[in-house]
């Protein structure tokens, strides 16, 4: 059978003409809502049972929203045929820039609950949304048809249409069903946490590889809800279709749709052997580092811990900094010195998020993949976050996980100090032995956590006292820059250097040696 979509069934060719409508009137209504809310970021809200406002949206500086902006022109899953690319694109374009209200249920612990609500906003406006309420219902377990309970879904919707909001995101992963069932009681769009993370994954992947593992998460996570987007496409393009059935409900939507697992399904080798194929260039430019003996440290640490802008402060780096979750997902190399002037190289890894989605596991170990060759993990922790000792937990699970890494040395740095109380970060001292209290932002303890860096960075390994002749010059450079300087002079003959380096470094010492 052809696979070429326009020459297997006139249905067939419906069928897409209902799509391209959809993906016109869904561009339009992103940029009429992206339009609007630029305009209008005042939106009276409802009364509420539990009610979480942001106000973080309105408070986005410029860079940010071009950023954004750059994002938004350019998304579109690469390579796939024109209607996979049409099914995709309808649904991630509906994660973003949008008008959001947050759902969550919870069986006992509502504080958990409404952390992970407040975690859920935090990432919706990552992925450019304008979070406008949140709603959390108490509930042993998620209702099969709609998620939240008849009642509750009926007051959601009521909340939706007050605030005019597009977009309902849950808080928890969805059966398609539970979406549909969820879409048809609330009237707008409804997405799962899983599809906005996968959104925000795929808005910052950077490198080759990870852009490929993100789409390989994101087809994985596609696969198994294909019929699902062709029914609420159908929906959305103005009712049911052809006598009342949708175009994923019957003959030649099946077909369609069998089409399109098939080419996802050829898609996710191709990505799949793609990625393998980049392992060795990874593992090259990770041992061509090694290879000079610097040594590295990795940052680590949950999601909007602070990485990053340690990592400038650290680096003198000009890492994006962003008050948003996912600013970094590809690892990013940069170099800095240590007050006693040895250089070392500074990993910059993806944040962590709490109940990462299956799918993303592999994308996001693939980036973690760093952490094991590292001489030592800085685990960067928000102190002035509700659960700190949870997510240093989450962190050191996932550590775990990773092949080599376990045994490297961690410090743990209490980051955002200027935001919690002496008496907070004083307990949580107490409950994390060795952690060191900074803040990124106002420059306070970074000279203790400098200097604790240093103690805990690898010494050279073996003793020197040689003269170097002066043309080679290059070999004192690097002494400077890799070893320990304990005595240096300037003789006739060269410069006379006592002190550690590393074990390659001193057998070129040694081979120029004239003492
Ligand atoms: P991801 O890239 O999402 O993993 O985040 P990250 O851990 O790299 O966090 P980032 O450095 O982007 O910081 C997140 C937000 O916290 C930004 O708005 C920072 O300005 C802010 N921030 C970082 N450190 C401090 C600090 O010590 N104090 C305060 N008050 N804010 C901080």
């Amino acid at each position: 059978m052809t696979e070429d979509p326009s020459k297997i069934d006139p249905d067939i060719k419906r069928a897409e003409d209902v799509v391209a409508r959809v993906l016109a009137r869904s561009k339009k209504r992103a940029e009429l809502a992206y339009a609007e809310s630029a305009q209008s970021p005042d939106i009276p809200l409802a009364e509420k049972a539990t009610s979480l406002q942001s106000t973080r949206g309105q408070k986005e500086n410029e860079a940010g929203a071009l950023e954004r902006e750059a994002r938004r022109g350019t998304r579109r899953v690469a390579s796939l045929s024109t209607e996979l690319e049409d099914v995709s694109e309808v649904e991630y374009r509906q994660v973003r820039l949008e008008r959001v209200v947050l759902v969550g249920i919870y069986e006992s612990d509502e504080d958990a609950a409404e952390n992970s609500l407040h975690e859920l906003a935090a990432l919706a406006e990552t992925a450019g949304s304008q979070v406008l309420d949140g709603v959390l219902q108490r509930r042993m377990a998620p209702d099969p048809a709609t998620y939240l309970g008849s009642g509750k879904a009926r007051e959601l919707a009521q909340i939706v249409a007050a605030d005019r909001a597009d977009t309902v995101i849950v808080d928890g992963e969805l059966a398609p069903s539970q979406r549909r069932g969820l879409e048809d009681v609330v009237k707008v769009k409804v997405v799962d946490r899983t599809a906005l993370i996968l959104d925000i994954f795929a808005q910052h992947a950077k490198s080759r590889e990870g852009k490929a593992q993100v789409e390989l998460a994101q087809l994985e996570y596609l696969l198994p809800r294909l019929r699902g987007w062709g029914e609420s496409m159908s929906r959305q393009a103005g009712g049911r279709v052809a006598g009342g059935e949708g175009i994923g409900s019957r003959g030649p939507g099946e077909t369609k749709i069998e089409l399109d697992r098939r080419r996802i399904r050829q898609r996710m080798s191709k990505l799949r052997r793609e990625i393998k194929a980049m392992k060795p260039s990874r593992d090259t430019q990770r041992q061509t580092r090694r290879a000079g003996q610097v040594p590295s440290v990795a940052i680590v640490g949950y999601t909007n811990a602070g990485k990053s802008t340690l990592l400038n402060k650290l680096a003198g780096a000009d890492v994006m900094v962003q008050d948003a979750l996912f600013a970094t997902l590809d690892p990013t190399v940069r170099q800095a010195e240590t007050p006693d002037n040895r250089i070392y190289t500074l990993v910059d890894t993806v944040g962590f998020v709490r109940n990462l989605p299956t799918q993303l596991v592999e994308a996001f170990r693939s980036t973690l993949e760093e952490v094991a060759e590292a001489d030592l993990i800085l685990h960067v922790v928000d102190a002035a976050h509700p659960d700190p000792i949870g997510q240093v937990r989450t962190v050191h699970e996932v550590i775990a996980d990773i092949e080599g890494a376990t045994n490297i040395p961690e410090l743990i740095v209490l980051n955002k100090s200027d935001l919690a109380s002496p008496e907070e970060i004083a307990i949580l001292r107490s409950q994390i032995p060795n952690s060191v209290a900074i803040s990124a932002a106002t420059g306070k303890g970074l000279d203790e956590l400098e200097e604790t860096i240093a103690a805990m960075l690898p010494r050279p390994a073996k003793p020197v006292d040689v003269v170097v002749p002066y043309e080679h010059g290059d070999l004192v450079h690097r002494f400077h820059e890799t070893g320990e300087i304990e005595f240096e002079e300037y003789l006739s003959t060269g410069t006379h250097l006592v002190g550690r380096v590393d074990a390659a470094l001193a057998h070129e010492l040694d081979d120029v040696d004239v003492s």
